[in-house]
């Protein structure tokens, strides 16, 4: 029996949502992660250093002690970059979110005018507070599969160059544009990747008839760009680290004329992960990826508690749905058999 034991692994981008959603999902997460950097896009969203700190609350209420929930803050046009500090400096806040307007799910109070947002950014750049972007333009001529390599070189380049010391994570990507970007910036830039876009490209959501509960944001893209995120994921490069972006949505949101957004991932990701990373030959490169990366970037301690993984001749089952008080939740099928469990 072959066995693989890492540092307990975090979750870089998450969404707990809140109310009976949160009650219904969290242990997923809590169940083999120890720390995960949690989404502000609530509705409303969580603006202010108090509100993220009554959200904090509430997840802890849920999970208890044995899980670290990191939170962020929604970035608007009318944050005030004191706030910001003060509740970074707290303890409160690990990092900001930005999410052009109209980007994805619950994203309408984001930023329209950058310039707007230019005190803040410089603020957390004095601080060395990360900046987590959502890195899609919104502008109705650009073709949905194009969003993400033009914000590259419209939003995100510019902010960079404009706001020297800010450190950025790139979230979600989902190019082969994102994978060659990071490579080739200094290390004040990371990205996440998600375990979804390691294993669907485009085909998958739309061959054979729609699959919503493969449709996400940043769409998954051609098969060119998943084996480029798996190279990236796979190549040790401490730049790279895991995001699940595990973004539960009731099933009949999900599976109406106008689904919603995102994958749920959090129950199977760590058997997903170690079967992608086995077929990639890159087992070893799974610590690295999510328990190690994460942490160097974000400059907090490695997990010392540990998760075993244990890969069998039969395949596992996980449930098909989660069950919560807000409606069932499918959990992201890979659409290959896993044979790693975690123990
Ligand atoms: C996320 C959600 O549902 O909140 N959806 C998604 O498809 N990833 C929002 C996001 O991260 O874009
Ligand atoms: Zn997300």
């Amino acid at each position: 029996m072959q066995t693989l034991t890492l540092p307990r692994p975090d979750d870089w981008h998450l969404h707990l949502r809140d109310g009976a959603m949160l009650t219904g999902i969290a242990a997923e997460t809590a169940r083999h992660f120890a720390r995960a950097i949690i989404m502000p896009n609530l509705v409303p969203p969580v603006v202010t250093g108090a509100e993220a700190q009554a959200y904090r609350d509430r997840i802890l209420a849920v999970t208890g002690s044995g899980f670290t929930p990191l939170m962020t803050l929604y970035l608007t046009e009318a944050t005030d970059p004191a706030d910001v500090v003060a509740a970074h400096r707290a303890g409160i806040i690990t990092a900001v979110k930005l999410y052009p307007a109209g980007a994805t799910t619950n994203s309408a109070s984001g930023v329209r005018d950058f310039d707007r947002v230019r005190g803040v950014l410089e603020a957390m750049a004095q601080a060395g507070i990360p900046l987590l972007t959502h890195g899609e333009v919104t502008d109705p001529e650009i073709d949905i599969f194009d969003r993400e390599a033009v914000f590259i070189d419209r939003v995100l380049d510019p902010i960079r160059r404009t706001t020297p010391g800010l450190r950025v994570v790139m979230e979600h990507i989902t190019t082969s544009d994102a994978v060659a970007y990071v490579q080739s910036q200094p290390d004040d830039l990371g990205a996440t990747i998600t375990t979804h876009h390691l294993v669907i490209n485009r085909n998958h959501i739309l061959v054979g008839g729609i699959k919503p509960h493969y449709y996400c944001l940043p769409v998954a893209k051609r098969e060119t760009h998943r084996q480029a995120l798996l190279a990236a994921a796979t190549s040790g490069d401490a730049r790279f680290f895991l995001g699940t972006d595990s973004a539960p949505h009731a099933d009949d949101a999900k599976e109406s004329a106008c689904g919603c957004a995102g994958c749920f991932t959090a129950t199977n990701t760590m058997s997903i992960l170690a079967q992608v990373f086995e077929a990639a030959g890159a087992l070893d490169k799974l610590e690295g990826f999510s328990s190690r990366n994460g942490p160097a970037f974000y400059r907090l301690p490695v997990n010392d508690a540990t998760l075993t993984l244990e890969k069998s001749d039969t395949p596992v089952s996980y449930p098909s749905k989660i069950d919560t008080g807000a409606g069932p939740v499918t959990v992201f099928d890979p659409g290959f058999p896993l044979y790693w469990r975690v123990l």
